[in-house]
């Protein structure tokens, strides 16, 4: 039994003290055209107390019947809906039952499941399906303990109509069409890392251990900007411990995806939004591949120790793109990253700001802000800095080690620090306020600021374009994507600054969508009109949360902005993942009807 099975998650119904799911057989049918998954749940308990039912999370799931391996019903019962945790469901296992079968379907409203419309793929002629599980929606299309302090094994069987190819975040795959695929996850893995893709997949080797995987439309690029996979995986391995999981593969989406990329085991989901054509954005991947230690190997024990997720996974990723791609560049996305944290904690509420957030009565998503991202990963660099990167490197890879396939919590990850590594170095750990950085508000004046020289230069010419309210300093420039990125924050010019701009490096027409999004913030706040009918097709086409919720804001906010925003929104709202549009909702104070 480990620690996190005996804590409390606030955002789980599950009570894994009393009874635990260690491994879970799906058996699903998948019926596009009504949007709903069919079959079978198979739940393997360990019962650590002999008489306590056993409670499981679900979210608008139809639960036809739980049965007995001798096919006996067993009573269960759905809870009152609550609105964050959703239903919980009740089972009241017969005595000595440790093997229970769940018959049940989904709802098209599923919130995990986004079923796509052929129109809304890039090949255009099959539908798709995929699944988005952190933080809390897996419940919505497995009953199971969605708590990430829970750990099981998986089998799966999915029967999916013979043109479409079904996948999942599993270490072996099988099966084929006329039988149903099938998938296995051998290693226990927390119930959000749990998931599904089905459409018109093709498949692109990029070395023994990693392929890429796209609709056919979309596969060359994607190979093609994704070449450098192996060496990220290579480098990690030699900087932080053996890949433990087989393969690695990327799964490039639809742009309805709501994330930039979700590090699902073995199987990373991608936004299309980083094919740039250039490989500029390639961190995204070296961010998802870091989570296999960071994350998916050792992993949050509730939704308050995100940042031992993300802010590691932030510094991991770093060092990634340094080994790959030189400090500069490294240094580069760490400055655009801390600049966006400084902006973010100007408008964060102080409670907000600490890293062991508190997330009483809130979505676990409110806590996916910049904070537990980019103030850990800074947290981390410090201990870099203080202790040498030798030392620091040791630390962190036994911390990995120690805790593979474990949930941790905040107070062990400090009870961990102070003796791995304070211990051992009193006068570098006397630098480090350790109640500051985890428990307070705010960024530690400490926190160390990389610098990149080509910044400097991208800033004074900034400045002397403003200045003299002409675009020829910058005429010629050939600057990298992280360079024009500096460039663009700040750049608060009018529409014939930008009409200059944009007649010698061509933005509103840019392929890469994070010059894209931040152009179009510009835009909008200049009432640049020829970048309007771009923004109108990038809100219509794209469902990243990262990039439409801002482009929203920023919209609303302009001259007559609101009824537009409204408009579009109303028209892009059915083409976006439940995340996304719960979000917006939120924002526009839209009522479902
Ligand atoms: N695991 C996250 C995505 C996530 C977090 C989904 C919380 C749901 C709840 C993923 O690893 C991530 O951080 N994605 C970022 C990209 C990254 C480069 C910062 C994203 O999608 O923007
Ligand atoms: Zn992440």
């Amino acid at each position: 039994m480990t620690a996190a099975e005996n804590l409390a998650d606030i955002h789980s119904c599950a009570r894994p003290d009393e009874v635990v799911v260690r491994h879970l057989e799906l058996d699903l049918t998948l019926d596009f055209a009504a949007k709903i998954a069919r079959g079978t749940c198979a739940l393997t308990l360990d019962r650590k107390l002999a008489s306590a039912p056993l409670w499981l999370d679900t979210q608008d799931l139809a639960i036809e019947s739980v049965l007995t391996d001798a096919g006996a019903s067993v009573p269960f019962k759905l809870g009152a809906r609550d609105p964050i945790l959703a239903t919980s469901l009740r089972i009241d296992l017969p005595k000595g039952c440790t093997h229970v079968t769940l018959h049940y379907a989904t709802r098209p409203n599923s919130a995990a499941m986004q079923w796509l419309d052929p129109a809304q793929t890039k090949g255009g002629k099959e539908p798709f399906l995929f699944t988005q599980g952190q933080a809390i929606l897996t419940r919505s299309w497995i009953p199971l303990q969605d708590s990430p302090g829970v750990r099981a094994t998986w089998r799966a069987t999915i029967h999916a109509p013979a043109a479409l190819r079904p996948l999942m975040s599993a270490t072996t795959r099988g099966g084929d069409a006329k039988s149903g695929y099938t998938f296995a996850m051998d290693k226990p893995v927390p119930s959000y890392l749990i998931a599904l893709a089905c459409g018109d997949l093709a498949e692109r080797q990029i070395s023994k251990r990693c392929a890429v995987w796209a609709e056919a439309a979309m596969i060359e690029s994607a190979a093609a900007e994704l070449e450098d996979m192996e060496r990220m995986v290579a480098s990690c391995e030699a900087q932080f411990g053996s890949y433990r999981w087989g393969r690695y593969d990327v799964l490039v989406l639809p742009p309805s995806f709501p994330f930039g990329g979700m590090e699902n085991p073995c199987l990373t989901f991608a936004t299309p939004t980083i094919l740039a054509g250039d490989k500029s954005l390639v961190s995204l991947i070296a961010h998802e591949l870091a989570h296999s230690w960071s994350g998916n190997l050792v992993t949050n024990a509730t939704w308050r120790d995100f940042w031992l997720n993300e802010g590691f996974t932030v510094y991991v990723e770093n060092r990634i793109m340094e080994s790959l791609y030189g400090i500069e560049r490294a240094n580069m996305e760490t400055v655009l990253a801390m600049k966006g944290l400084a902006e973010e904690l100007k408008q964060l509420p102080p409670a907000d700001q600490i890293l062991h957030v508190d997330l009483t009565n809130r979505n676990p998503d409110d806590g996916m802000t910049g904070v537990p991202y980019e103030k850990g990963a800074a947290f981390l660099r410090l201990l870099e800095q203080q202790f040498g990167r030798a030392r620091f490197d040791a630390f962190l890879r036994t911390w990995f080690d120690q805790h593979a396939f474990q949930s941790v919590t905040t107070a062990e990850f400090e009870a961990w620090l102070q003796r791995e590594l304070f211990a051992k170095d009193a006068i570098a750990a006397q630098q480090i306020d350790l109640a500051a950085w985890i428990h307070q508000p705010g960024l530690p004046v400490n926190a160390p600021t990389p610098q990149s020289q080509a910044f400097v230069d991208v800033d004074r010419l900034r400045a002397e374009v403003m200045q003299r309210q002409s675009a020829d300093s910058i005429r010629s420039v050939q600057w990298n994507t992280q360079q024009w990125l500096r460039f663009l924050d700040g750049f608060d010019v009018n529409a014939k600054l930008l009409a200059e701009v944009d007649e010698s490096h061509h933005f509103t027409q840019s392929g890469n969508c994070e010059i894209v999004c931040a152009w179009l913030q510009l835009a909008i706040a200049a009432d640049y009109l020829p970048a309007m009918p771009r923004l109108e097709d990038f809100l219509l086409n794209v469902g990243r949360r990262k990039y439409v919720r801002p482009l929203y804001e920023r919209l609303n906010h302009a001259r007559d902005g609101n009824a537009r925003a409204i408009a579009i929104y109303q028209l892009a709202r059915p083409h976006y993942h439940a995340v996304t549009v719960r979000t917006l909702d939120e924002y526009f104070g839209w009522q479902p009807k």
